[in-house]
């Protein structure tokens, strides 16, 4: 059964989204903090407390400017956090918001980033009326990699990506046609 409390705004079979807060430090720490998740994002071996702390306020900016944001997901069954899921500005002219998936590693590989993707995926473009959703993935991250080909996304190009100093696949997912795979 599933916990109160958490004000969720979207959820999915498992898990639940809300807003970040200024007070998720320690959440945010359980997350970025663990350099088994931030590897792939960038060149950085470990994000300091600092660089997460920034971080968190960049997510809470973005949330407060666009309305979107890496949203933080939990479990319904516990409220336990289990990482962040959701969209970025992209192209806002053209309605293209990129879209992203970071899992806290003791939760991989239970089909959390697809379930969670395909909320947000969902979200974007129901209620956002998003016209394509970007996504790109480090070239060493075979299991983003497979998650975007499994939500429908086509590989367009690859592109320099400043934080890793690599060139990033690069992925586009159009409205129309857009497949609704289910997670798992
Ligand atoms: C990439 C990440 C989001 C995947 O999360 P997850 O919840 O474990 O993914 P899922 O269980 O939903 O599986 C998604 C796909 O990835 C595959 N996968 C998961 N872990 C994998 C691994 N270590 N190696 C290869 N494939 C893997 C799964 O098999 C599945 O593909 P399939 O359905 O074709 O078999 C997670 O590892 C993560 O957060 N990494 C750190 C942050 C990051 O790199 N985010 C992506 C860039 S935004």
């Amino acid at each position: 059964m599933a916990v109160e409390g958490q004000g969720y705004f979207l959820r999915s079979e498992r898990l639940g989204f809300r807003h970040w807060r200024p007070a998720d430090l320690e959440l945010a720490l359980g997350l970025w903090g663990d350099p088994l998740v931030t590897r792939l994002i960038d060149s950085r071996d470990q994000w300091s407390a600092l660089a997460v702390a920034e971080r968190l306020q960049a997510e809470i900016a973005t949330g407060a400017q666009h309305g979107v944001q890496y949203w933080p997901i939990f479990l319904l069954a516990t409220n336990e956090h289990v990482g962040c899921c959701g969209l970025r500005p992209d192209d806002l002219p053209a309605r293209v918001y990129e879209l992203g998936v970071h899992i806290r590693s003791r939760h991989w590989g239970l089909g959390y980033a697809s379930e969670s993707a395909c909320a947000a995926i969902d979200y974007a473009f129901s209620q956002l009326g998003a016209k394509a959703l970007f996504a790109g993935h480090n070239p060493k991250n075979e299991a983003s990699r497979r998650l975007l080909v499994k939500l429908g996304f086509r590989h367009t190009h690859d592109a320099y990506y400043p934080p890793t100093g690599l060139m990033h696949p690069s992925y586009v997912l159009e409205a129309i046609g857009k497949p609704t795979p289910k997670a798992g």
